[in-house]
């Protein structure tokens, strides 16, 4: 390695890569700017559900009402599985991850999908409308599965967010833990070119079929330093367990140079992530009918993150306290951001298919000087 040669930036921080239409991320006044389409995230909501935002996502004008309806049952139609996606449920070995199932369960959609291949805009969008649908009945079934339960089917007199909690609780949740759910699908939809959706519009960028590109962003939204944060986050607040310990774990984790999950942030550096906003109030709300532990031990934790490291955390932190107080297992924690992140990326995949170039970036050579080969014997 010729050590003198000067490294480019890492991590391709504050490149703009390509352009989309999508979604936008500012900051400005010193305050962290999210839209989906123009509309600001705290608008959305205050005001919005998750199916309209998936359709503001995917077409990219808020629905009229006639157009709303419409979506909302086409989603209901679509949420059956096929039974063969139960059978592959059934069978895989019980420890595996369900971000793992999930995607192993995309892909054998795909193999199930005579027309992978096309790519019409029509085509694409009954695809994405399908994937939005399915995420859920496969997460709720393969966990109803795993833990020895009966299937609960889809419900469809209810909403997306209900029908979901529903399916894997096998109970009608109450209107405040179905908003709690809602408005969290609604913060977590899309975010400009996060890792994952990177890896689905570089997959799209070759003209891949939608599950493989859908496959690359859920394999890549495990990662820890993404999606993976929030199961991290919970098992920190369990290993602290009571408030008054958060400072001397944050103080000695911080100490030995390890990093402390659901803080930082690549592009809110300096300032609170639009979504982290929102989603301390509802982990608040939500904490005062529910256990209000984890979001005191939350709160302890971001004062001594901010105290020692001045870090503020990001949309994975009061997510999993809002998951927990949903009943949601740890391990569904990422497949949570799933169902929501997915609107997103089908999104993005149909953007980068209309208006396509191959992402084909380079790389700065820092490897060894040219050099002959030598033969075996010759080698010292
Ligand atoms: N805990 C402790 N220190 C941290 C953390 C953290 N969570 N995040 C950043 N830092 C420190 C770094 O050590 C570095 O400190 P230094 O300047 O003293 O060396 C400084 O902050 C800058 O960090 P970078 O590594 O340059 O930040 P980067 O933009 O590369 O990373 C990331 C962003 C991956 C999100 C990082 O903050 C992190 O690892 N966070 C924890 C994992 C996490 O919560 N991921 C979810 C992100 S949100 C999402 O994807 C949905």
């Amino acid at each position: 390695m010729s050590g003198e040669k000067k490294k480019v930036g890492d991590g391709l921080q504050d490149v703009v890569a390509t352009s989309s239409a999508i979604c936008r991320i500012d900051i400005e006044d010193g305050r962290g700017v999210l839209e989906y389409r123009g509309y600001d995230i705290h608008d959305l909501a205050q005001n919005s559900n998750f199916e309209e935002v998936a359709y503001l996502l995917l077409f990219g004008e808020l629905p009229r009402k006639k157009e709303l309806e419409l979506f909302k049952e086409e989603l209901k139609e679509r949420r059956d599985l096929p039974p063969q996606i139960i059978g592959l449920l059934t069978h895989l070995p019980p420890f595996t991850h369900p971000m793992v199932v999930l995607r192993t369960a995309i892909s054998y959609l795909g193999s199930m999908d005579k027309y992978i291949h096309f790519k019409s805009h029509e085509r694409s969008i009954e695809k994405a409308k399908s994937l939005i649908a399915k995420f859920p009945t496969i997460v709720a079934y393969h966990h109803r599965i795993r833990t020895g339960q009966n299937l609960i089917h889809p419900d469809f007199e209810l909403g997306h967010a209900a029908n979901f909690l529903y399916m894997l609780h096998g109970e009608v949740p109450s209107e405040t833990e179905e908003k709690s759910l809602d408005l969290d699908l609604i913060l977590h939809a899309d975010h400009e070119f996060n890792a994952s959706t990177f890896a689905a519009r570089t997959a799209a960028s070759t003209l891949a079929d939608i599950y493989a590109c859908v496959v690359a962003a859920t394999g890549t939204l495990m990662g820890p330093l993404h999606g993976g944060a929030s199961q991290r986050v919970m098992e920190m607040l369990r290993e602290v367990a009571v408030p008054w310990r958060a400072e001397s774990y944050v103080k000695e984790k911080l100490e030995r140079g390890e990093r402390i999950m659901g803080f930082g942030h690549r592009v809110y550096r300096q300032v609170m992530d639009p979504r982290t906003i929102e989603l301390r109030v509802l982990a608040k709300k939500l904490a005062e009918e529910k256990e209000p532990k984890w979001v005191e031990i939350s709160e302890a934790i971001a004062e001594a993150v901010y105290k020692y490291k001045g870090l503020l955390p990001n949309v994975d932190f009061y997510s999993a306290s809002i998951y927990a107080n949903l009943g949601i297992p740890d391990d569904l924690f990422i497949n949570m951001f799933a169902l929501s992140r997915i609107s997103g990326w089908v999104s993005h995949i149909i953007e980068q298919y209309e208006n396509n170039r191959l992402i084909r970036p380079r790389a700065q050579y820092i490897g060894a000087d040219s050099r002959e080969y030598k033969s075996l014997n010759g080698r010292k």
